[in-house]
């Protein structure tokens, strides 16, 4: 183990540096709600000419590695492969990638982030042991940002969440009578579909459910659907109306009779969904920031009064400045005339 923590506080040369960097690119093709992580592979040969590229398009395709291999032929023979995760060495629905490294003949292998399910983890060891010159944590942190939401579902247990609010400049989220639509301008609305079209999941309680009668899709400007569309899921013991929107067939939704943030996130779990999208309503969001299970906010606010109104957040226990709930943001950008700020919940963790 010392051995590999050496290898990691060394500096890997330029070559392995760009080739991965390379073999990131090709990961960052992959699906993002896919339930497997994104990883790109990249085979040169000893010559120092790239032999074969390849990324893993979803769970049920071919692994990276096996996919730069499968174009490869007899030149993977001696090659060097570039891999953006640990080779997994378990059979899941695919043959291990070690071993189809060891069959291929590559004699080098050099990896980005250690896998960190135990049950793939390995791999790495495998080679070495079959005489593999094995090189650990090359753009180690490019990697696990590029999987940040699958590694968190790994080692965690649980998903990963986003609360997206759309604020007013005092902080509303709807009006007095409940409308909320729409706070924001059409492009910070353009960018709300575009990372619900990321995520696994999109969570509202039935609060929202029954006063806006949302679709929960993800959609373009022009109304047509994102190729992909996140499970709805409606949580709270009260019944849906039968003809709500977010019934319709366009995409599959789940009504969780339960208030328990952490009962509705283990079940996202089980069915391997690694990014949760909760956009509200305020009762939700006090409930998920209550339970400790918010990992990140996206608030899309925007220079609009109110006066009255719904708040942002619901009832969070706090009385005075000291135990305010700070967190650090990450990222602020000017979406048309609204502002989105990305801020993480490190705090609380
Ligand atoms: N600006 C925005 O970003 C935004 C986003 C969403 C909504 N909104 C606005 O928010 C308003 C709706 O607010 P809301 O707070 O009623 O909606 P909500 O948070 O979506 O739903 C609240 C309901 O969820 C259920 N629930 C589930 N888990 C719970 C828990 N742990 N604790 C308490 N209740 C739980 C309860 O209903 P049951 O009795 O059925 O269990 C509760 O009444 C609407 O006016 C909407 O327009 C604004």
């Amino acid at each position: 183990m010392q051995q590999h923590q050496d290898e990691r506080d060394q500096v890997p040369p330029d070559r392995d540096v760009a080739w991965m960097r390379r073999a990131l690119e090709l990961a960052a093709r992959g699906r993002r709600p896919d339930a497997n992580p994104r990883v790109g592979c990249v085979l040169v040969s000893p010559e120092g000419d790239l032999v074969a590229e390849g990324w893993h398009r979803g769970a049920g395709t071919l692994h990276a590695e096996t996919d730069a291999l499968s174009h490869a032929g007899d030149a993977a023979r001696g090659a060097t492969a570039y891999v953006t995760l640990e080779p997994c060495n378990h059979t899941g629905r695919t043959q291990p990638c070690a071993q189809a490294l060891l069959e291929a003949g590559v004699a080098r292998v050099v990896h980005a982030q250690s896998d960190p399910n135990p049950r793939a983890a390995g791999g790495a060891e495998v080679l070495r042991g079959h005489g593999v010159e094995v090189t650990s944590g090359v753009l180690d942190d490019e990697a696990t940002a590029l999987n940040r939401t699958w590694t968190h579902l790994v080692t965690t247990g649980r998903p990963w969440v986003t609360w997206k609010l759309a604020s007013t400049l005092d902080g509303r989220s709807a009006a007095a009578d409940g409308t909320s639509q729409w706070i924001t301008g059409p492009v910070a609305r353009d960018d709300v579909h575009t990372q619900r079209s990321r995520c696994g999941a999109v969570i509202v309680g039935t609060g929202t459910a029954l006063t806006d009668d949302p679709r929960l899709t993800a959609r373009r400007a022009d109304g047509s659907l994102h190729e992909h569309q996140p499970l709805r899921v409606v949580v709270g013991e009260r019944d849906l109306r039968p003809d709500a929107r977010v019934l319709d067939d366009s995409a599959p939704t789940w009504h969780l009779r339960t208030r328990d943030p952490k009962e509705v996130l283990a079940r996202l779990a089980e069915a391997e969904i690694h990014h949760v999208w909760l956009e509200g309503g305020p009762t939700m969001a006090a409930a998920f920031l209550a339970a400790g299970v918010v990992d990140e906010v996206i608030a899309y606010v925007a220079p609009v009064f109110l006066g009255r109104g719904r708040p942002s957040v619901g009832d969070l226990g706090i009385t005075t400045m000291a135990d305010a709930l700070r967190l650090e943001p990450t990222d602020i950008t000017v979406l048309g005339t609204d502002v989105r700020i990305t801020a993480a919940l490190k705090e609380i963790h």
